[in-house]
């Protein structure tokens, strides 16, 4: 049994949040050569806060396979980053066109889009010089380097991302926004669960479990965002609400309604948390970050 017992869940990711954000915070300040400029972009999105979900995710799958904590972070430090840039570019007038992220104003609102562009192109690309310096074992960096530039690339995030702009102001069928929301989020949730297994040696099926109950949770996730985006305030979600239907998204609440949509991603919590069946004790924390997950108002 872990020392982690009868803290909340909520205690439990804040203090796996803390610990990933001074690991970031120690690589990034050892870094020379970095203009200032640059330097002040990436670190004014990813000191703003967030909910750190994927390196959760990362933690907690590791646990749950019997490793120790400290063995995940630079793997939850580089999701991070990859998910700090991905929302960067996702704000930018070319895309979403948001003008305002994690409780402040985007960062190309202060920085300009080109400083912004390259704050992002930075972060995806540090993530791969962290995993390749601070993971330890060389084996274990290769899988973790597939894991998620393949969960990142065009073939996931990217592919889903190009996805949700070819359907703005476009109809669409359900088929279509559930490729685009496993591939814009999911495939990430998928990723952090999967990079955690891996960092504790996990078997091979161990790591596919975790993966199938990672992007049920992701799918999940991004149905909730879609309809936070209808039902939430700015000030519980830190970015503008009442957007998606502004800028013609296909979302979930626009193929089957709200409550629908509610209903599945219910669904698919529910399915997440069977899928750990095989997973004793120690995968609670996963299940109970579910229950989290299904109630969140950001
Ligand atoms: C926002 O992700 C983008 C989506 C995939 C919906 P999060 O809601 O996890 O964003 P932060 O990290 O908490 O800001
Ligand atoms: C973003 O989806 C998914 C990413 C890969 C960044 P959204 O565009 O719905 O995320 P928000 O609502 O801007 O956070
Ligand atoms: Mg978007
Ligand atoms: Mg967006
Ligand atoms: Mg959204």
């Amino acid at each position: 049994m872990t020392g982690n017992q009868g803290k909340s869940e909520n205690q439990r990711l804040a203090e796996i949040a803390q610990m990933v954000e001074n690991a970031i915070e120690g690589y990034l300040s050892r870094e020379s050569g970095i203009p200032e400029t640059l330097r002040k972009a990436i670190f004014y999105s990813l000191r703003a806060g967030g909910k750190r979900l994927r390196p959760g995710l990362v933690v907690l799958s590791c646990q749950a396979c019997g490793g120790e904590e400290i063995i995940a972070v630079p793997a939850a430090a580089a999701i991070e980053m990859v998910h700090t840039y991905s929302l960067i570019h996702d704000d930018l007038p070319a895309m979403d066109n948001d003008d305002y992220r994690r409780g402040q104003p985007s960062n190309h609102k202060v920085f300009g889009d080109g400083i912004a562009i390259l704050a992002g192109d930075a972060l995806l690309t540090y993530a791969f010089t962290t995993l390749a310096r601070h993971i330890r074992k060389a084996a274990l960096v290769k899988e973790l380097v597939l894991e998620l530039s393949e969960a990142a690339g065009a073939g996931g995030m990217i592919g889903g991302q190009v996805e949700d702009l070819d359907h703005q102001n476009r109809s669409g069928d359900l088929e279509t926004v559930q490729y685009i929301h496993t591939h814009k989020t999911a495939m990430m949730f998928r990723a952090a669960a999967r990079m955690g297994a891996i960092c504790a040696d996990a078997a091979r099926r161990e790591i596919d479990t975790l993966g199938d109950y990672g992007l049920k949770v992701g799918l999940a996730f991004q149905i909730v965002d879609d309809i936070l985006d209808i039902t939430g305030s700015a000030e519980e979600l830190g970015k503008s609400p009442q957007k998606d239907v502004q800028a013609g998204k296909l979302t979930y609440p626009a193929v089957m309604g709200l409550e629908q949509s509610q209903e599945h991603a219910e669904s698919l919590m529910r399915e997440a948390i069977e899928a750990l069946a095989d997973f004793g004790e120690r995968a609670e924390p996963l299940r109970e970050l579910v229950r989290m997950l299904i109630k969140r108002k950001r």
